[in-house]
């Protein structure tokens, strides 16, 4: 039979372990919302925070034609929808960064999007969603596979995205 101080100490781990358990189940709460967006969470991307632009030559070569990074005259805008937050390595669910690129060959304009959906939405590419957009902000197309974002992105230390 076992000794009562070996019961209490058993008893002890069992709490302590269903304590530890419980505790990550709930920081784990907010991340279970999945985030589905739709044009209206693109509109008006002009307005947010910009958080970074590059011009011209992309100084870390990473981009080859990606994004027109390798045009003298090319100018890439970043704008941040409600801020970037990173917890546990990850950004949080809902987080929406929306790339403009200017002067790509024929002058023209693209916008390029990426969104944290979560959920298990997309468990090879940390749940990360790719959109092409109009102008406007309204979706061309979107998915877990699309132009190699994926592929490209996944280079980053910090769960695929690159500006700081
Ligand atoms: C060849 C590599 C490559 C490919 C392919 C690529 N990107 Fe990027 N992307 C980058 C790099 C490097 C940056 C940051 C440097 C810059 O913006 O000049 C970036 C920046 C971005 C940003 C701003 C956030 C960040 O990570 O800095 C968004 C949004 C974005 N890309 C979306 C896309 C989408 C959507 C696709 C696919 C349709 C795509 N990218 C394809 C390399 C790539």
């Amino acid at each position: 039979m076992m000794k009562r101080n070996t019961w209490i100490l058993a008893m002890f781990y069992a709490l302590l372990f269903g304590f530890v358990i419980t505790s990550c189940g709930d920081d784990d709460d907010d991340d279970d919302v999945e985030f589905v967006a739709d044009a209206a969470t693109f509109a008006d991307f002009t307005s947010w925070t910009v958080q970074a632009t590059e011009t011209g030559v992309d100084p870390s070569g990473a981009l080859g034609p990606a994004h027109n990074g390798e045009a003298e005259n090319s100018v890439r805008t970043i704008y941040v929808k409600d801020g970037l937050n990173m917890s546990d390595g990850s950004y949080r669910n809902g987080t929406v960064i929306v790339k403009h690129t200017s002067n790509e060959p024929g002058d023209v304009n693209s916008y390029q999007a990426m969104v944290k959906r979560g959920n298990g939405f997309n468990t090879d590419d940390n749940d990360w969603e790719w959109f092409k957009l109009n102008a406007d902000g309204t979706i061309i197309e979107r998915g877990t596979n699309i132009g190699a974002c994926a592929g490209c992105h996944s280079a980053s230390t910090r769960d695929y995205v690159f500006t700081e």
